[in-house]
């Protein structure tokens, strides 16, 4: 009989494509140990982000493929997952005990990008990450009404924030501390100095993702955000109306004048479907968001019909991704999530805590 050789075993995960970032596992650095115990084969996998939804059908996908090979009897695959900390902008640090900060952005407003935002969070936190919302939208905070959470946050040392939480998210929202029936007026510094402290001052506990709800648009607030908020990654929100496109294109140049990579676009509200009959028509058009991820380059992580129950469910203080969890919409919140995640795993890591920092003095 043929000696099962190491190589044989890698050059077959090769051919293996992980669907939740599109590179096959050797690649993606996902394999870890292949041990030979004569026709018994065991295999370690390591993934980069949470995806409970997904790993039993990945270990059945590797199984049945090693068990193919000649010479192979019986195979073990075993799969971790284990988050690391990803590069932000150069100027930059990661913040202590947050180790992936993504922001989610929108060329415009009305787009549905908190919706979007709260349902990423919790379809992260489903997949099995710890993970923080800040909800930064000066302009209209609605991430507290979205998870049913109102009142100034506490304080255990009147010095830093406690974060509330909902659903097993970390959330702190500029909502909890502004009267929302006296809209605000805010300047440029006033709004990124705000924003500055309720990212530092909130007590967040080992979070590996904290989605950032930005303000809508791509002026000097969401520029400066972008600047200075240490990101490893974007998110843009669009839906299919070319006048929507466009504006979400401008929030593309925004990310790469700052050099953070955006991991992807979501279209939301792409079909819309019928709560009579569950018909689906795309009342605004068809096709863009795939469009603008091929012209610019990058992926399209998931479409969302525009779907009453979605409405519904995030006014009711329980959005979709808690309220039907295995449902349609749910599911593709499931999908955006890993793939967000995913892509993110594929980026550098960050090694700014592992090595001294060299300060150059001028004498
Ligand atoms: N896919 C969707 N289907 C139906 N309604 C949606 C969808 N996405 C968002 N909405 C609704 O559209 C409105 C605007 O969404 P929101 O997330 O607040 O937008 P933004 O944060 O971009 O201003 C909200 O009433 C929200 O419930
Ligand atoms: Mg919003
Ligand atoms: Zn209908």
């Amino acid at each position: 009989m043929l000696q099962l050789e190491k190589t044989t075993v890698e050059n077959s995960l090769r051919t293996l494509i992980d669907p939740n970032h599109g590179v096959d596992l050797v690649t993606a650095k996902s394999v870890k140990a292949i041990l030979i115990d004569g026709s018994h084969l065991s295999v370690k996998l390591e993934l980069g982000y949470p995806a409970k939804s997904t790993i039993d059908q990945l270990k059945m996908s590797v199984e049945q493929l090693l068990k193919t090979l000649e010479g192979v009897e019986t195979v073990t695959v075993d799969i971790t997952v284990k988050i690391l900390s990803h590069a932000v902008q150069q100027a930059l640090q990661p913040k202590p005990n947050i180790k992936n900060i993504i922001a989610i952005a929108s060329g415009k407003g009305g787009v549905g990008k908190s919706t979007t935002a709260v349902n990423i969070a919790l379809a992260l936190a489903a997949e099995g990450a710890n993970v923080g919302i800040l909800d930064a939208d000066i302009y209209g905070p609605s991430i507290p009404m979205m998870l049913g959470l109102s009142g100034y946050p506490e304080s255990v040392d009147n010095k830093t924030m406690t974060p509330k939480m909902a659903y097993g998210l970390q959330t702190m929202s500029i909502g909890y501390l502004i009267n929302s029936d006296q809209p605000m007026i805010w300047r440029g510094p006033m709004a990124t100095n705000t924003l500055q402290q309720l990212l530092r001052d909130t007590n967040w506990v080992d979070v590996d993702y904290l989605i950032i709800d930005l303000p809508p648009g791509t002026g000097d607030i969401q520029l400066t955000l972008a600047q200075q908020i240490p990101v490893s990654g974007a998110v843009i929100v669009t839906t299919p109306q070319d006048i929507a496109l466009l504006d979400a294109q401008r929030g593309l140049g925004m990310f790469e004048k700052v050099n953070v990579p955006v991991l992807g676009i979501v279209e939301n509200m792409s079909m819309h479907i019928c709560s009579e009959c569950g018909h689906a028509e795309a009342i605004f058009g068809e096709g863009g968001g795939i469009a603008m991820s091929e012209k610019n380059k990058v992926d399209l992580l998931g479409s969302l019909p525009l779907d009453m129950s979605i409405r519904k469910y995030a006014d009711s203080g329980a959005p979709t991704v808690i309220s039907e969890p295995n449902g349609r919409a749910a599911l593709i919140y499931k999908e955006i999530a890993r793939k967000t995640a995913a892509k993110l795993a594929l980026k550098t890591k960050d090694f700014s805590t592992r090595f001294p920092n060299i300060v150059v003095q001028n004498t």
